[in-house]
């Protein structure tokens, strides 16, 4: 049975004491999860070895990072390696989320060597995939995923893809309120699935843990979750607040 999660995507806010008083709060109200269910929280770096301690103990709720250099070591001032994240307590690294695609202008080869140094130092990856408006808007957003997919994740072979998970994030809603409908995701999600399916195999598509990113909130989560090919959420704005958090953690644990 492939794995449900819920991961939690800070961005750059909440500083520390911010971010430490959150991971308590979330740690004293959350629901027990059976052990297909999982929560991945994702501080900026500085807060990691923080989070990570405060949730050592607690095997349902890992701790994540937002990216990793994509070199192992070296010359590269304000860069952090994923052997420094392993160090520090880290299981999942988000890598091609669009912001950093579009900001730091990561490249599809970059996103590739980030995929390999997360994998080759022992954790797994959550590599984020999503079209912009004008994509959408031609109705071309299935060839320009699996694009993505291909250039980003496609050199693994099937034992390391079985550490990845895939998040789907149409950038059209991405902190904009406008979430992409339960259809919408549902048919991207089932596209996905058929590329891997067309790759790795049948087994490994099934196995493979899909997330939907962009404006998912406690109001719209359970809909969302409920559909055949969504295995949880990445979660922006609504990951800020316990309440609205442990409100899409709790649509997942019923879904
Ligand atoms: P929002 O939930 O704020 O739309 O952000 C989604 C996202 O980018 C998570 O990585």
């Amino acid at each position: 049975m492939r794995k449900k999660i819920v991961a939690a995507n800070w961005k750059m806010n909440l500083d520390l004491q911010e971010g430490t008083t959150l991971v308590n709060e979330l740690l004293k109200n959350a629901p027990a999860l059976s052990p297909e269910r999982q929560v991945v929280i994702a501080p900026p770096f500085v807060h990691i070895a923080q989070t990570a301690g405060q949730l050592a103990a607690t095997a349902h709720i890992a701790t994540g990072a937002q990216n990793c250099h994509h070199e192992g070591a070296g010359a590269y001032t304000g860069e952090i390696s994923a052997k420094m994240l392993k160090s520090a307590g880290v299981q999942y690294v988000i890598i091609g989320h669009s912001e950093r695609r579009q900001y730091c202008a990561e490249t599809s080869e970059m996103l590739a060597k980030k995929t390999d140094q997360a994998l080759s130092n022992g954790m797994q990856v959550i590599f984020c995939c999503g079209e912009p408006l004008e994509i959408r808007d031609a109705d071309t957003q299935n060839a320009y995923v699996q694009q993505q997919l291909e250039e980003g994740i496609f050199h693994l072979d099937g034992s390391q893809l079985s550490n990845v998970v895939i998040a789907y994030e149409p950038i059209w809603a991405i902190g904009t309120g406008r979430t992409a409908s339960s259809a919408q995701a549902q048919d991207m999600h089932a596209h996905i699935r058929a590329v891997i399916a067309g790759k790795y195999g049948a087994d490994a598509a099934e196995n493979m843990t899909i997330l939907y990113g962009g404006s998912c909130k406690p109001s719209n989560a359970a809909e969302l979750f409920a559909c055949a090919d969504v295995d949880g959420g990445l979660i922006g704005g609504a990951s800020l607040k316990a309440d609205e958090f442990l409100g899409i953690v709790t649509a997942m644990t019923n879904s």
